[in-house]
C-alpha cells in the first residue's frame, strides 16, 4: 500500500481532528539499518535510526508536518522559527506546500551551506543574526507573542508530536524497543520528543519494554551536562550549536525516568564518528548526527554496554547537508590527471600506495 506520512499513518496517535489538513510530503517511514562492522567490533547490537532520508534531509520534518498542519488548521497565515538550518528548512518546505508564508532567524555565519540553500529555494525569508540560536529563539519567541505569526520551534507542542513517532517506528522496525536509544541534544526537543513516543507505545500494549535514552550534547555547547547556560556555545557540529537548551527540563526526565544519562562529545570525537560511519558502514549524517555514535563508543570504552545489547542511534541529518565538513575532513583535493588510460592507471596506483 503506498505510504501517506505521519499525519496519516499515526492519526490515532495525534492531535488530529477533522478540521486537521492531512498535510504531507511523504515524511517518516525512514530505514533502520543495521551497523555490520561496528556491531561486530563492539560488540553489540547496533542500529542507524536514518533520519537523513526525510524530505528536507533531517528528523525535523515529523515535527513540523504536525505543527504546520495545526497552523493551517488555525487559520494561520505565517510561520516563524529560529534555526541552527534544519528547523528553517522543514519550516520553508512544508510552508510552501501548505501555501503559508515564513520566516526564519539563522545564526550569521554558522549555518550549514545545504540548510541555506533549502530555506531559501522554499522560498522562506530568511534573515540572519548577529548572535547565535539562543538570541535568535528569544527574538522569535518575542516576536510571535506580539503578532500574528505562529511559532514553529519545538517549543510549540505539535512538534514534540510529530516527532515522537520517530520512537514508534524504531518499535516497530525493531520488533521491540531496543536496551539504548542514543541521540544528539541541542535545543533537547527530540530527545523529549522520542521519550514520550516510547512511553506512549508501551502503555497502549505496542512495546513490552522502555529504552535507556542516553543523549550526548557536543562538549563546547553542553549546558546540560555542565548544569549551567552556555553563553558563547562553540562547536563543529553546527546543528547543536546551543548554550541553553529549550527543552532541558524534559531532557533530564528522559534521561533519569530511563536511568540513561546525558553526556557529551568532543569535537575530535564528533568527527572520528562521522568519518567511521560513512566510510565502515556507508552511511553519511551531518557531524551533529554523529554526536550519537560518538557518544555510543565514548561509553563502549568505558564498558557501559554488555556483550550483545541492542543499540539504536539516531542519525538526524543527512551528511549532504554539511559539504564543507566534509571536503575538510577529508582534507585533499581530488587528483586531476589527463585523460588518458594510463594517467588514470598511474593515479590509481598512486592513491593505493
Ligand atoms: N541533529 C540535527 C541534525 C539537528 O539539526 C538538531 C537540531 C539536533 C540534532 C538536535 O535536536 O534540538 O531537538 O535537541 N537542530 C535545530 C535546528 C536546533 O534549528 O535545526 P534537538
Amino acid at each position: 500500500m503506498r505510504y501517506m506520512g505521519l499525519l496519516e499513518t499515526y492519526k490515532e496517535y495525534l492531535p488530529i481532528n477533522e478540521n486537521t489538513p492531512l498535510l504531507t510530503l511523504h515524511e517518516g517511514n525512514t530505514p533502520l539499518i543495521r551497523a555490520e562492522k561496528l556491531s561486530d567490533e563492539l560488540d553489540l547490537d547496533l542500529y542507524f535510526k536514518y533520519e537523513g532520508l526525510n524530505p528536507t534531509g533531517s528528523f525535523k520534518d515529523r515535527g513540523m508536518v504536525m505543527a504546520v498542519a495545526k497552523a493551517m488548521e488555525e487559520g494561520s497565515r505565517t510561520i516563524m522559527c529560529a534555526s541552527t538550518g534544519n528547523t528553517s528548512a522543514a519550516a520553508a518546505a512544508y510552508a510552501a506546500r501548505g501555501n503559508l508564508n515564513c520566516i526564519v532567524l539563522i545564526p550569521n555565519g554558522n549555518i550549514a551551506l545545504g540548510k541555506m540553500a533549502q530555506a531559501m529555494i522554499y522560498g522562506a525569508k530568511v534573515i540572519a543574526i548577529e548572535g547565535n540560536f539562543d538570541r535568535a529563539l528569544e527574538i522569535v519567541r518575542e516576536i510571535t507573542a506580539k503578532h500574528p505569526i505562529t511559532l514553529v520551534n519545538s517549543v510549540n507542542p505539535y512538534r514534540i508530536e510529530g516527532q515522537k513517532t520517530a520512537a514508534f517506528e524504531v518499535c516497530d522496525q525493531l520488533g521491540k524497543a531496543p536496551d539504548y536509544l542514543a541521540i544528539p541534544v541541542g535545543n533537547a526537543g527530540n530527545i523529549t520528543a522520542y521519550w514520550k513516543g516510547f512511553k506512549e507505545y508501551h502503555e497502549r500494549g505496542k512495546s513490552s519494554t522502555l529504552p535507556k535514552m542516553i543523549g550526548f550534547e557536543a562538549e563546547g555547547a553542553a549546558a546540560i551536562v555542565k548544569g549551567e547556560p552556555i553563553e558563547f556555545p562553540e562547536t563543529i557540529a553546527t546543528a547543536i550549536r546551543i548554550g541553553n537548551p529549550a527543552s532541558w527540563k524534559t531532557a533530564v526526565a528522559a534521561a533519569e525516568e530511563s536511568k540513561g544519562q546525558i553526556n557529551y562529545v568532543t569535537d575530535e570525537e564528533i568527527l572520528h564518528a562521522y568519518r567511521e560511519i560513512a566510510a565502515k558502514e556507508g552511511v553519511f549524517a551531518e557531524p551533529g548526527s554523529a554526536a550519537s555514535i560518538a557518544g555510543v563508543l565514548k561509553l563502549h570504552k568505558q564498558g557501559y554496554f554488555s556483550k550483545g545489547q541492542s543499540v539504536v542511534c539516531v542519525l538526524t541529518g543527512n551528511g549532504l547537508k554539511d559539504p564543507n565538513v566534509a571536503i575538510n575532513t577529508v582534507a585533499t583535493e581530488p587528483l586531476v590527471v589527463q585523460d588518458t588510460e594510463e594517467a588514470v592507471m598511474e593515479a590509481i596506483r598512486k592513491l593505493e600506495a
